[in-house]
């Protein structure tokens, strides 16, 4: 299968997911779900939260040109803003033929158990080292799939910290939890854990649950983008903006939002947790006061290469994973076998994302991409009605003012051109008529 599609953007919505169809392997029943039927049912959705009077639906796009360890990937986004679709796509373009090589640790998810009032903390720690072994029996002994799966509590990790109220002993569980996102599996076993620890230290436990920060479960990705695409001015102005970004939170706070523009629409697709991922990957931005989560540098050859690093919690199983007919499709879209699969992917598309917004920023400037979808929605909220959208669109972007009051007046503009186009069109064929018929006398 391969995913460099050229023009894919071009093509009616109909051929695109014909293409889908025929290149990822998806079914009649699936274009249905995806195209004609992806509203959440209400049932399914009452499901899921409480309260339910309705749903929200969002656009998906398809990031094309992806390569990712040497596999071809179609990356399906859900996302309401305009261009991170195609910026995603436009980067993984110009990085093949060698596209993303991407690695992930083992899915390690940290739980906290906070014990406070310990007595003797020294003794507390030291018997929880020496019993550790026991702990993980009796917490891993009980009928657990995830532990069938090779998953489960597999270490453990002692902080003390020093709060407003006192001394306390954070003990983080180590969690395999395979291809799940892990809070349920985590929550489970902090609380199952947390009566023991107290026994054992004497202590009180208050808190017992996941950390967003997954520090053990880090994806990192990386790619090439050639000197002969770029030009060296344009890598030499990506290099300032990405040092820019190192030295300013301010700077690196907007930096770390394209990232997420890319990250989170692959969540959303795939129903994933979005709002752990953006917790976690700030968080660790942040661990040595506030920084990038992407990298650049100019390779020997002069290329630019960039990296991305980050925690990333995503599961495949599980949740409204399992539940959102959408989000079926949009991982068999993504044919990943595994959460870490999924996990390479989401970070891939993060960095290219980060790429593509440099780029733009240092070129022609981001309004330039972002204008023509832009002036579309101006059209649209302006009042332009289906075939009245791309030519008011046109004209705004041509003169550079995409603003609601230009809309309304383009409206009527065109509207007018578009009924004297058809008057001078309905003139025209009476007059042939008549001349026809003229003829035909004589
Ligand atoms: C807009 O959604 C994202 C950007 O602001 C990211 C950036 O500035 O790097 C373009």
């Amino acid at each position: 299968m391969r995913s460099d599609i050229s023009g894919f953007y071009k093509l009616p919505v109909e051929r695109r997911l014909r293409i889908l169809r025929e290149r990822a392997g998806l079914s009649k029943s699936d274009i249905k779900t995806l195209a004609h039927n992806s509203a959440l049912l209400h049932e399914t959705a009452d499901m899921m939260i409480e309260n339910v009077v309705g749903t929200i639906q969002l656009p998906i796009g398809i990031a094309t040109h992806f390569k990712i360890n040497g596999v071809d990937k179609f990356v399906p986004m859900a996302i309401e803003e305009s261009s991170v679709v195609a910026a995603a796509s436009y980067a993984a373009k110009l990085a093949r033929p060698e596209g993303f090589k991407a690695s992930s640790d083992e899915p390690l998810m940290i739980g906290q158990i906070q014990l406070k009032s310990i007595k003797n903390m020294e003794k507390a720690k030291k018997d929880i080292v020496r019993r550790f072994e026991e702990l993980k029996s009796i917490a891993n002994g009980r009928e657990s799939v995830l532990v069938k799966l090779g998953g489960g509590l597999k270490g453990i990790e002692l902080r003390e910290l020093d709060t407003d109220r006192g001394k306390m002993l954070i003990v983080h569980l180590l969690i395999d939890v395979r291809d799940a996102m892990g809070a349920n599996a985590v929550n489970t076993y902090c609380e199952e854990i947390a009566p023991y620890l107290e026994e054992l230290t004497g202590g009180k436990s208050v808190l017992k649950i996941i950390s967003n920060l997954a520090a053990r479960r880090i994806v990192r990705a990386r790619a090439v983008w050639k000197k002969n695409d770029l030009g060296k001015e344009t890598i030499d102005r990506i290099l300032d903006a990405y040092a820019f970004a190192k030295a300013d939170p301010y700077r690196a706070a907007t930096h770390n939002k394209g990232v997420m523009n890319a990250i989170d629409a692959v969540m959303i697709a795939t129903c994933n947790d979005w709002r752990a991922a953006e917790a976690g990957a700030h968080a660790y931005a942040a661990l040595n006061g506030y920084k990038p989560l992407t990298a650049y540098e100019k390779n020997k050859n002069g290329d630019l290469a960039g990296k991305i690093e980050l925690p990333l919690a995503v599961g495949l199983v599980g949740g409204a994973t399992r539940m959102h007919p959408v989000a079926q499709v949009a991982l068999k879209i993504l044919d990943v076998n595994s959460a870490r699969d999924l996990a390479e992917v989401v970070a891939c598309v993060g960095l290219a994302n980060n790429f593509a917004a440099l780029r733009a920023m240092v070129k022609e400037g981001i309004r330039q991409g972002h204008m023509k979808l832009h002036a579309t929605n101006i059209a649209h909220m302006a009042g332009a009605k289906e075939e009245e959208i791309a030519l008011v669109a046109k004209r705004l972007v041509e003169e550079g003012n995409i603003s609601y009051s230009r809309a309304r007046q383009a409206v009527k503009q065109v509207r007018y051109d578009i009924r004297k186009k058809k008057i001078k069109k309905l003139i025209r064929s009476v007059r042939q008529r008549v001349q026809h018929k003229t003829e035909r006398k004589n």
